[in-house]
């Protein structure tokens, strides 16, 4: 990566491609790749008319008068028009031949299970929507929601959007700090959590947390607490309650009211490359129309299929399609509670084989475990249920897109690889099945009404196969809105690189075909095990130790994780260093962060290598910790000798 003349090196090349099976093709919604080409023209020639008609797919109280409405950076979609997210998932099933049909399919890292149907998850969510308004939920309050992988979560992330709450769901994996920073810079209100969730055999203790969290949050009013691990937790009268005690006493009545199309929907905290996580803001009607658009056409969905998305709702991922997507379009969801070795390593091929799954999405870093704890485990499976795989969260390595192809889906299933973000809202490149021969480690190309380039840093088309960066030149619309209280920063961090134009922070080739391959990040931003982690959030959670002065956190190459984090950590003065240390500042960055963002190599230096203006030069660190030599512009180093310094001690 050649980061002085802002351009990318694109050093992969792979020849392959694979061609949709007739019979799926056949009964795909696109059915071949001209059909998929004048969706695709008919969209960028007119894409407000494209949406237009696509909007018509959702259930409105009231219809829009405008299909946009773009001040850039700020976009309105479908503006005028007022309809009720909960209801397009839930109400708009009931009558017809969806209303037994099973919304959620839940297992429990235990082995328990639970299947909710349309009518039954509707019940539950006017309830738990009542208890919201019972304990003072107002239509704009913030909520947090701090939950297990159960069917509550859902449940509770769709009674918000019933009566317009804005929901911001942190993934149960964040510790009580994470947990404070998050509540306080939403001003949530109520936070909904359970005593403790299932993981690898374990206890997380949920509950626990949050009271050290409330701690620092003082604008948390009320804790509803699900029950899940009958754990014996603290509850504080007047502020906590038992989530059965109250859906108890709820009604189950609990009309869908209408709320404007942007109607806030939820923030979800993601990591950028400088400061605080942000806190990207969705809104209602475009969110759900990009996420249940892109469902449906990327895994081709059918009313029979059992689709399973292995995501943590805590993440975009499943907020966008194992809740809003495909419960809009009437999909039976699989929902597991627990990791996928436990007990064994072939628990998810054994839910495949128990619920005749037959779309499975999950990401490359699972892929990578799967493939290193070995084939006996997929081989010793019935997986013939399955008809379409797809990959999300990070580039996947031709290797395991083989590995994928022939083990999982034997040959025989598509695989979409599909590119997106946080703030995107919904899939942006990915095949559509039927239509898009694959090729391994290509999302391919932009899905209908996604104008997606990669370009120079002046915003100029690069040639085929020279790298650049990726960046999409309209507005869709499941865009973020802003970010949460802090619009400049929206501004700056997508729309000032260039005029009017998306900046997506990563890099990626178009081939001569016009299929793009995303290359990853090109700021400081690490994707571990296909979550983004900010190098800054770990560096200031070092920073908050007592014996260290100053940090950088780098990524290295990890087989599994994609990224593995490695800190070169300088400590104060008079500190001995000492494989103690390592471990002790590896807990604290758990304990500030959480697991997931768990050092993987503490090296100590007595200096960190930095530009005149006093900017950590990562970039050379990054080679250092992956053991390059280190190549490009080193002109703006302050001091030669760190360098020499640094490599010493790494041999
Ligand atoms: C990376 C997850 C290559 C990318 C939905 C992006 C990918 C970031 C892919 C967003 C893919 C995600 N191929 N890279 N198929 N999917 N990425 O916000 O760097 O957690 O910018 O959203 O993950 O991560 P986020």
């Amino acid at each position: 990566m050649s980061t002085s003349s802002g351009n990318i090196t694109s050093v992969l090349k792979e020849t392959r491609a694979f061609i949709p099976p007739a019979e799926f093709s056949a009964n795909a919604h696109v059915k071949s790749m001209a059909e998929y080409e004048k969706l695709w023209q008919d969209a960028a020639k007119d894409p407000e008319k494209f949406w237009g008609q696509q909007a018509e797919t959702l259930q409105w109280m009231q219809k829009w008068n405008k299909v946009l409405e773009w001040n850039p950076p700020h976009a309105k979609w479908f503006v005028g028009g007022k309809l009720n997210i909960s209801a397009n998932c839930l109400d708009r099933h009931l009558h017809g031949p969806r209303h037994n049909k099973a919304a959620i399919i839940w297992e429990g890292e235990p082995g328990e299970q639970r299947i909710l149907t349309y009518q039954m998850l509707h019940r539950e969510v006017c309830k738990f929507a009542n208890v919201l308004k019972n304990i003072g939920t107002k239509s704009g309050d913030r909520v947090t929601i701090y939950m297990p992988m159960i069917p509550e979560a859902a449940i509770a992330m769709l009674a918000c959007a019933r009566i317009g709450a804005i929901h911001s769901v942190i993934f149960g994996g964040y510790s009580a700090d994470a947990v404070a920073d998050r509540n306080n810079d939403a001003g949530a209100k109520i936070l909904i959590t359970a005593d403790g969730g299932w993981r690898r055999g374990k206890v997380i203790p949920l509950k626990e947390n949050v009271d050290k969290s409330l701690e620092k949050s003082p604008t948390i009013e009320k804790v509803v607490v699900f029950n899940r691990c009958n754990l014996s937790v603290n509850m504080k009268a007047g502020r906590d309650m038992w989530w059965h005690e109250e859906m108890a006493k709820a009604s189950a009545d609990c009309p869908a009211e209408p709320f404007d199309s942007e109607h806030p929907l939820f923030i979800l905290y993601t990591s950028g490359s400088t400061g605080k996580p942000k806190g990207i803001l969705h809104t209602s009607a475009g969110y759900l129309l990009g996420t249940s658009s892109t469902h449906k056409w990327v895994f081709d969905l059918k009313e029979d299929d059992v689709y399973w998305c292995t995501a943590d709702v805590g993440w975009i991922t499943g907020h966008s399609y194992i809740v809003y997507g495909p419960l809009c379009n009437g999909a039976t969801v699989m929902m597991f509670e627990g990791a996928p070795n436990h007990p064994k390593e072939d628990r998810f091929w054994e839910i495949i084989e128990k619920y005749r799954v037959s779309i499975f999405y999950t990401a490359p870093t699972a892929i990578r475990a799967f493939i290193k704890w070995g084939d006996h485990w997929p081989d010793s499976h019935d997986l013939s249920s399955l008809r379409l795989l797809g990959s999300v969260g990070e580039p996947i390595n031709t290797e395991a897109w083989m590995w994928y192809h022939e083990k999982i889906g034997k040959g025989r299933c598509p695989i979409v690889d599909t590119w997106w973000q946080t703030e995107t809202g919904s899939m942006m490149i990915a095949p559509m099945p039927g239509a898009i021969p694959t090729k391994p480690g290509s999302a391919t190309k932009p899905l209908p009404g996604i104008i997606a380039e990669v370009v120079d840093q002046k915003g100029n088309r690069v040639a085929a196969n020279q790298g650049g960066f990726l960046v999409i030149r309209k507005p869709w619309p499941s865009m973020l809105r802003t970010i949460f209280n802090d619009d400049v920063r929206y501004k700056e961090q997508y729309w000032s690189q260039i005029p009017n134009t998306y900046f997506t922070a990563d890099g990626a080739r178009e081939d001569e075909d016009g299929y793009i391959w995303v290359m990853g990040r090109v700021d400081d931003v690490l994707n571990v095990a296909g979550h983004r982690l900010s190098t800054m959030e770990i560096e200031s959670a070092l920073g908050s130790h007592a014996k260290v002065a100053e940090s950088a956190v780098v990524g290295k190459p990890d087989e599994i994780k994609g990224e593995g984090i490695c800190c070169f950590v300088t400590v104060k003065a008079g500190v001995v260093v000492s494989e103690e240390l390592k471990k002790e500042l590896r807990d604290h960055v758990t304990k500030e962060i959480g697991a997931l963002a768990r050092p993987d190599e503490i090296r100590f230096t007595d200096s960190l290598p930095k530009t005149r203006s006093g900017k950590i030069m990562r970039r050379l660190l990054r080679d250092i910790a992956s053991g390059k030599q280190t190549t490009g512009d080193t002109s703006t180093l302050e001091d030669y000798t760190v360098l020499s310094k640094l490599r010493q001690e790494d041999e």
